[in-house]
């Protein structure tokens, strides 16, 4: 059966092997270059980006395949072919499909009509393949994941949705501190708190950014204004005002705490300079692991596909 990443829930039963299957590929790059040869990704990206696609590029041709980049704008997609029939003309063609979407329907409605393993490269509900990236760093740092606590002070968006589903399959604390009419999605926070009760950890969702960070091991954050959402740019930094994640507000995490961030950021807004420039930052190194995580996910999904002769 193929397998798809659209939600950190596609993870559930194999989120920490994943993060571990990266730092091994990270150390021992060599050793797995061969395993994707010939393998094309067909990446479609509606938005910007810089670490997904490059990241996503660079893996699958470290592992000795092919990446094409598709722009809907150029593609039958963009005159109104419709995303199925997009699915099942590519899955002929290409072994992977990343989807970057506006809607996280269409990349519902990609995968379902794909015989091959659709990643969500980020919609306006999730972003997985971040915080996949995001808890290896972790487990960099802190040596596990078990029993930390992270706290996500801004924006209840796809980075704070993604984020609170995987530390509820891992076992880590959340604390999410957003303004009221920002809270994440009502659906994914009741799911991890099931998830959480079995793992003994907790979720909180909260109004303050200082309680939210109380004996954080770390604190992260993501833009107030998302992409697609440049209209409610000038309304957003007013009721975004007291979530600057400073100095004063790393003061009142533990002492050790480290500040993460999946960029692009946004210096003054969500995070002073001295913070994002600062000692406690470890935001390039999330960037960096973009690639080895995205290396894991595509090998862990090749792996759920049969042979292609077989299909
Ligand atoms: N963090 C992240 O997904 O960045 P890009 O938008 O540059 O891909
Ligand atoms: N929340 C941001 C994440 C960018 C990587 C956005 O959707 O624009």
């Amino acid at each position: 059966m193929k397998r798809d990443l659209l939600s950190a829930f596609d993870m559930k039963d194999d989120l920490e092997q994943i993060v571990d299957l990266a730092i091994n590929m990270k150390r021992r790059r060599y050793d797995y270059e061969p395993v994707l040869a010939k393998h094309i990704l067909g990446m479609i990206f509606e938005k910007q980006s810089t670490r997904t696609r490059v990241s996503l590029e660079t893996a699958i041709e470290q592992l000795g395949g092919h990446a094409i980049y598709l722009n809907p704008n150029d593609m039958q997609v963009g005159r109104g072919e419709t995303v199925a029939d997009t699915a099942r003309v590519l899955s002929g063609f290409v072994d992977f499909i990343s989807y970057r979407a506006y809607s996280s329907e269409n990349v519902a409605e990609l995968a379902r009509n794909a015989s091959v393993p659709v990643i969500n490269a980020l919609d306006n509900k999730e972003h997985p393949v971040q915080i996949v990236a995001d808890f290896m760093t972790m487990k960099e740092k802190f040596g596990k994941l078990k029993g930390l606590k992270l706290a996500y002070v801004g924006d209840g968006n796809n980075m704070a949705n993604s984020l609170i589903a995987g530390s509820s399959i891992l076992g880590i604390d959340v604390s999410v501190a957003s303004p009221q009419g920002h809270k994440p999605d009502p659906a994914i926070i009741q799911r991890s708190k099931e998830t959480a009760k079995s793992k003994d950890s907790k979720v909180e969702i909260l109004d303050s950014p200082q309680e939210a960070v109380e004996n954080a091991d770390a604190v992260y954050t993501d833009v107030w204004v998302s992409m697609g959402e440049e209209a409610d740019k000038k309304e957003k930094e007013k009721q975004f005002a007291g979530y600057q994640v400073n100095d004063s507000l790393m003061s009142k995490a533990k002492n050790t705490a480290i500040f993460m961030h999946c960029l692009p950021a946004h210096r003054g807004l969500e995070v002073s300079a001295s913070v994002i420039d600062g000692p406690k930052s470890i935001v390039f190194r999330q960037a960096e692991n973009r690639l080895h995580t995205a290396k894991a996910i595509l090998l862990t999904l090749h792996k759920s596909m049969p042979p292609r002769s077989s299909l």
